[in-house]
């Protein structure tokens, strides 16, 4: 803790992340529903899932809503109810959590990176041409930090090309671009309920939502033994059903997504405020059309890969929780070198992975934490 020169008080400091808080709102609908599994002893699938597979469906604007046990399962999951597999080639952006290109090469196909807007940091269409081979089968678009990834040029080169469209939604549960929802523009999105997520559960879980049957049905079966009829198992499966304690946790908290989304975009227009006459930060901004959900607030440091670490290092030290999403981009990881993507191959993420700098931002966080956290990076920037 810090002290505060001008009231001698002790400052706590401000997490990226407070999961306390977003737990004290649902604290006892979370333990008066996991005192109704507990008395039925319904731990796996059971009622709470159904029930909240329905309720993520009717908030997501899909016909189906498939719960299974993390985002990279329900990523890996839709591209094989796809058909993706061995000789497959699906193109990812090169600027993502690593589970995105993981679950592809889980599938057993080939991911293939492309690089990403310098505004947004969202997938660039443009880059997708140069990167389709004979073997492209499928593009799966990453809607980062909170907002949706270009599906209109997106859709069009997938349409002209017969390419299957799957979304990796983790990050913008609620989010919309033109007034549509994410996790509706493919044959199938998936989504992640990882604790800091928009819809956190408090352990591993996701969920795939799609509108078309066969898949659906494919994926019920897949997510549990091959199986949706007991000892009935038409292909084979895995174990990878969402628990229902894990349900209970979400049912509560997606009663409260889109006034909590709401209070994000309020905290991220805060930001821009408090953070508008720093010179070397610049926000990453909003694409137009696009309702930001903000699971993260991005900012570059616009001086250059050493100060950025002075920086982070700064508001450590003082008790500010900053982030970097993410520190390299895929092909510049251990799990995706390739000597034919040597440094320089991707020059928009690699330049943004050397600047960006994820500020503390939750729906319930203060105006005066925001302040804080405002002062300790104005602070930090001093030379
Ligand atoms: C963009 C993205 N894709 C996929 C995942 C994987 O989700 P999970 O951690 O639930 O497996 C995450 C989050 O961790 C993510 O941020």
């Amino acid at each position: 803790m810090k002290r505060d020169d001008d009231s001698g008080a002790l400052e706590a400091p401000v997490p990226l992340v407070d999961l306390q808080a977003a737990h004290a709102e649902v604290d006892s609908e979370v333990r008066e529903g996991f005192d109704r599994v507990l008395s039925t002893g319904a731990f796996v699938l059971g009622p709470e899932v159904t029930a909240f597979e329905q309720e993520y469906a009717a908030f997501s604007g899909t016909q189906h809503c498939i719960g299974v046990s993390s985002g990279t399962d329900a990523l890996e999951l839709a591209l094989r109810a796809g058909g993706i597999g061995p000789g497959d080639e699906v193109i990812v952006p090169v600027n993502t959590f690593i589970a995105t290109a993981a679950a592809v090469s889980r599938a057993g196909a080939t991911p293939v990176f492309v690089d990403c807007d310098p505004e947004h940091l969202l997938i660039d269409p443009t880059c997708i041409e140069a990167k389709l081979t004979a073997r492209t089968r499928a593009v799966l678009p990453v809607h980062l930090y909170g907002q949706v990834a270009p599906m209109d040029a997106i859709s069009e080169i997938a349409s002209d090309r017969e390419l299957l469209v799957f979304e990796d939604n983790a990050q913008s549960q609620g989010a919309r671009q033109g007034g549509q929802i994410s996790g509706t523009f493919g044959l199938a999105a998936a989504t992640s309920f990882y604790p800091g997520k928009n819809l956190g559960a408090y352990g591993d879980a996701g969920a795939i939502v799609t509108n078309d049957d066969a898949i659906a049905s494919t994926l019920r079966a897949a997510r549990n033994y091959g199986s949706e009829i007991k000892y009935e198992h038409p292909i084979v499966g895995f174990n990878c059903r969402l628990d229902s304690l894990q349900a209970v946790v979400l049912r509560a908290k997606l009663t409260r997504l889109a006034q909590w989304n709401e209070l994000r975009r309020a905290a991220a227009a805060r930001y821009d405020e408090l953070l508008g006459e720093l010179d070397s930060i610049r926000a990453v901004s909003c694409r137009p059309g696009n309702d930001h959900v903000y699971h993260l607030f991005v900012v570059r440091v616009l001086d250059g890969e050493e100060r950025r670490a002075e920086v982070l290092s700064k508001l450590h030290a003082n008790g500010i929780g900053a982030g970097l999403h993410y520190p390299a981009p895929l092909h510049l990881t251990g799990a995706y070198a390739d000597p034919q993507l040597p440094r320089g191959s991707f020059p928009v993420a690699e330049a943004a992975a050397d600047c960006i700098l994820s500020l503390p931002l939750f729906p319930q966080i203060s105006v005066q934490q925001q302040e804080r956290v405002a002062r300790e990076l104005r602070m930090a920037l001093l030379k």
